[in-house]
């Protein structure tokens, strides 16, 4: 038995990456395998304690899953969660209630006892629960340690069996003491010990990369995003040459992009790139385009089929490279299929067809947006692109409303290149003190009187979108200071030809998005 890892048994819960995250951030090493893995694998992997998670079943279901006979006969400290409570307890002869009404939001749970698992937590705890059935008789031997109003058994644990049960979740942020919970679990409770760093994950994703790749070749699609280039650096980090990129080019992008790309990963880090010219391509085929749905699927479709006829003229390929993160796997158990998958959609590359049958790479699969900038860091990735703002897949065609043509992404190319001087140039002078989730301008075809020197000018309009957000799914507008935007809007109007007036957008997500389109 190893003493400083853990296993996650993975029962289909939305948040058991959440627990894996938790669990690292204590230091811990940590795997999670589905609960229908090989018991051999889950010998092998000799975990010093084994975390179960929460799912979507009921344990009263016909096919109900069933808990490995493994975690019983390994003889280590168990923490069950929610689901992962409820199969222990009705294995050892408990029973649980199903309630087709689920129990969803924050609730308090009352201490009944001292114990290890709630040491340094006050005695009323507010916690996230979210479940429908819950234990309500408990096997020979357990004891209830925590209750809330509506479930009386709300943490549980048995000395004989080693078992420690929450019907809460400890592993998000609404219970506020959670990570005292997981820690009391693996330190006081389990022994564990915290011997894991960030560091460690170049040489975990390094090593796994090799072992999935062997001598066969990937392609990877660059979008100068933060994923799919600190994705494509790892690959290259562990098989070489053996690696090749591909950056479509659609003319999409903001400035200096294309160039930044290609200094970065070409001359400086000697991948093997591709840059496709595929401007008149997508500006064709969005010709007299306005709607907004309809360009982001012309945009998707356009680089799928620039991508697929590319990657027929590089050889011997059998993987794709992907940075697909956590919070874009849908699927939780189906999720860990490993290294088989086929290619599936996911918005940043449009959806690259099936009959491609390429194998995936997708190192970044188990990360949530900042882990994978640490790991950027950590590469030795400039911070101007692991700290960049989010840019949406179709690019400009959906922050230029109405017809997307070279011109008119040239003028707001230039003014959301004067948008992001302006703010990183506050920024770095402290002027601008706030932190900023995406600053960016959006060229609208409304027109306007303006006067410049004696003549009339009749131009279009630049909205300024400046928001902060934690997560993209809620946003608020900045207050900027006034001289900020004033210089902002000066520049725009005397720099851009064919601009004459400049707006600030002060609509909060909702009800408005971040993205006009
Ligand atoms: P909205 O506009 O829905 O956007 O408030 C939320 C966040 O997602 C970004 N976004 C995209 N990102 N592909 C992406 O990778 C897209 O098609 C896309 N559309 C919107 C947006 O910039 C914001 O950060």
């Amino acid at each position: 038995m190893k003493n400083d890892r853990v296993l996650i048994l993975d029962f289909g819960s939305q948040t058991t990456q959440l627990i894996a995250r938790r669990v690292r951030e204590l230091n811990v090493y940590c795997e999670i395998l589905p609960y229908h893995v090989d018991e051999e694998r889950i010998l092998e992997f000799a975990p010093a304690a084994i975390i179960l998670s929460g799912g979507p079943a009921s344990v009263k279901w016909e096919k109900a899953q069933h808990l490995p006979k493994a975690v019983l006969d390994l003889d280590v400290h168990v923490l069950g969660i929610c689901y992962g409570m409820q199969i222990v307890c009705q294995s050892f002869g408990g029973d649980v209630d199903a309630h087709e009404e689920k129990e969803f939001g924050q609730a308090i749970v009352r201490q009944l006892k001292p114990s290890l698992l709630f040491e340094q937590v006050p005695a009323l705890s507010q916690v996230w629960m979210s479940h429908g059935d819950q234990v309500h008789k408990l096997p020979q031997g357990f004891e209830t340690l925590a209750q809330s109003d509506t479930c009386p058994h709300a943490a549980v644990y048995s000395v004989e069996k080693k078992f420690y049960g929450v019907q809460f979740h400890p592993e998000v942020m609404h219970s506020v003491d959670g990570t005292t919970l997981l820690s009391n679990f693996l330190f006081r409770i389990a022994k564990v010990q915290a011997s894991w760093e960030s560091k460690n994950w170049l040489v975990e994703k390094i090593a796994h990369i090799k072992a999935q790749v062997g001598s066969k070749h990937v392609l990877m699609g660059l979008s100068g995003g933060v994923d799919s280039s600190v994705a494509a650096t790892l690959i290259h980090q562990a098989i070489g040459d053996q690696l090749d990129c591909l950056y479509v080019d659609h003319g999409l992008s903001r400035e200096g992009e294309v160039e930044e790309i290609k200094n970065l990963f070409a001359d400086q880090y000697h991948i093997r790139l591709r840059i496709v010219d595929a401007k008149s391509r997508f500006f064709e085929a969005l010709a007299g385009v306005e709607d907004p749905e309809s360009k982001r699927k012309i945009a998707g479709r356009m680089f799928v089929e620039v991508f697929e006829e590319e990657a027929k003229k590089v050889p011997d390929i059998e993987f794709l490279g992907q940075g697909t993160l956590y919070p874009d796997v849908v699927e939780s158990v189906s999720a860990f299929g490993g290294p088989s998958d086929v290619i599936k959609t996911h918005h940043n590359v449009g959806g690259l067809p099936d009959r491609m049958r390429l194998q995936l790479v997708e190192p970044l699969r188990d990360l949530f947006k900042d882990e994978v900038r640490v790991l950027g860091r950590e590469l030795g990735l400039p911070s101007s692109l692991v700290d960049r703002q989010p840019f949406p897949g179709p690019g400009f065609a959906i922050r230029v409303i109405g017809e997307v043509t070279t011109q008119r992404c040239a003028r707001l190319r230039r003014a959301d290149a004067i948008v992001r001087e302006e703010i990183e140039r506050s920024l770095r002078e402290g002027s601008l003190k706030q932190k900023l989730w995406q600053y960016f301008a959006v060229l609208l075809p409304t027109r306007s009187v303006g006067v410049m020197g004696d003549a009339r000018t009749y131009g279009e309009t630049v909205v300024v979108r400046i928001v902060e957000s934690s997560d993209g799914m809620t946003a608020d507008w900045v207050e900027i200071p006034k001289a900020i935007l004033g210089r902002i809007a000066s520049r725009i109007n005397n720099e851009v030809a064919g601009v004459s007036r400049v707006l600030y957008d002060i609509s909060s997500k909702p009800p408005s998005t971040i993205e006009w389109e």
